[in-house]
């Protein structure tokens, strides 16, 4: 059932293309109208939201801090993103038009099955975005999305993290459409951008064989860092989460501003350092990201660098560059996390861990 690959993990990873595609399938029509009925809440219920709060654990976490980026450009309503067990123990301010989004893959994680059932005590509306039919997070929820992943088995998630990523975005892009926001316009580009993203993920597994050439080089590594900014800051965080679950090393994501304010005192020689870099263009992000690259590299660091393909900015500044499909910056962590899985997967199996069982890890935690 592992399809010929030595890992289920492996597999899903080479899943996602499909994953993005069933996951958007019957959302929107032709013309970019979205098409979210099933989430059974009103539109009036949706144009009072005035906060949302998604919470969450793990990678699908780290989809909800990529969603924050893209919910508040969108919609304007003020998103905030934490932690599930931070958010139910420290009384949260929720109203009958806070919005709580619960992300969970296997819609058992006690964390945030406790968050959501506080959430509810105080009236605020639940929204679970969720992988597994009939789970408990969506049964006790309001509202629910379901990503369209298939059954993940590897306890690392990486198709669940993917259609998280397109479940929020299309939560996003609906909001936008019922409260007609001045985004409005653009809706239907960012649909045309989202159906689009299966070619993109495919393209970037073609490079397979070059990051898992670098997995090689770089087995002997004790700690690895990862930079991004913007939307690509949780895909460093969540390149670094990969890396500890499987490889058991010490890795670390860091929003590539914050680097002056402590992280740079970290890098010595040939210290790996992975950056995510955002698309050229429209604002300074991309700009920024290079000065910041630029310190670290004359800090003797090996440069690994995710850049749009095209952006030559990057060249001087790399020892390896993967080269990531023309997206928006909002977009790019679909295409930007796909490298970083396919590394982690890679180290470990070349380390000899059991990629799919981690040691201490399990595919659902159900106690709190
Ligand atoms: C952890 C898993 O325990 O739970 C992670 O090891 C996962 O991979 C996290 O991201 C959250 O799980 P879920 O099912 O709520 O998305």
């Amino acid at each position: 059932e592992k399809d010929g690959y030595d890992w289920f993990m492996r597999k899903e990873i080479f899943e996602q293309p499909r994953a993005i595609a069933d996951s958007l399938l019957g959302r929107h029509d032709d013309s970019g109208k979205l098409q979210l009925d099933e989430i059974r809440m009103s539109e009036d219920e949706l144009r009072d939201v005035d906060k949302i709060i998604i919470t969450a654990c793990g990678t699908a976490f780290y989809a909800g801090l990529v969603a924050k980026y893209a919910i508040e450009h969108w919609t304007r309503i003020p998103c905030e993103v934490e932690l599930a067990h931070e958010f139910r123990y420290r009384d949260p301010i929720l109203t009958r038009d806070t919005l709580v989004v619960a992300i969970s893959q296997s819609g058992e994680t006690a964390d945030t099955l406790m968050a959501i059932r506080h959430a509810r005590e105080q009236r605020a509306k639940v929204l679970a975005i969720c992988n597994t039919n009939g789970s408990t997070i969506p049964r006790e929820s309001d509202a629910v999305i379901y990503t369209h992943a298939g059954p993940e088995i590897g306890v690392a998630s990486t198709k669940g993290f993917m259609t998280q990523l397109i479940a929020c975005y299309l939560l996003g892009l609906y909001l936008a459409q019922v409260r007609g926001t001045r985004f409005g316009d653009e809706i239907a580009s960012v649909v045309d951008e989202l159906a689009g993203l299966p070619a993109k993920v495919e393209q970037v597994l073609g490079q397979a064989d070059q990051i898992y050439a670098l997995a090689q080089d770089l087995q002997d590594a004790r700690s690895v860092l990862f930079l991004g900014r913007h939307a690509g800051f949780p895909v460093a965080l969540e390149g670094a989460l990969k890396l500890k679950e499987l490889a058991y090393i010490h890795a670390e994501g860091f929003a590539a501003g914050e680097l002056k304010h402590g992280p740079i005192a970290l890098i010595e020689e040939g210290l790996p350092v992975f950056c995510v870099v955002p698309p050229p263009g429209r604002d300074l992000l991309h700009d920024k990201m290079i000065s910041g690259m630029q310190e670290v590299r004359a800090r003797g660091a090996r440069m690994i660098v995710l850049a749009e393909e095209g952006d030559d900015a990057v060249d001087d500044y790399a020892d390896v560059i993967f080269r990531l499909p023309k997206a928006s910056t909002l977009l790019q962590p679909v295409a930007a996390v796909v490298p970083l899985q396919l590394f982690a997967c890679e180290l470990a199996t070349l380390m000899g861990h059991d990629v799919d069982q981690p040691r201490n890890l399990a595919k659902s935690v159900t106690v709190e």
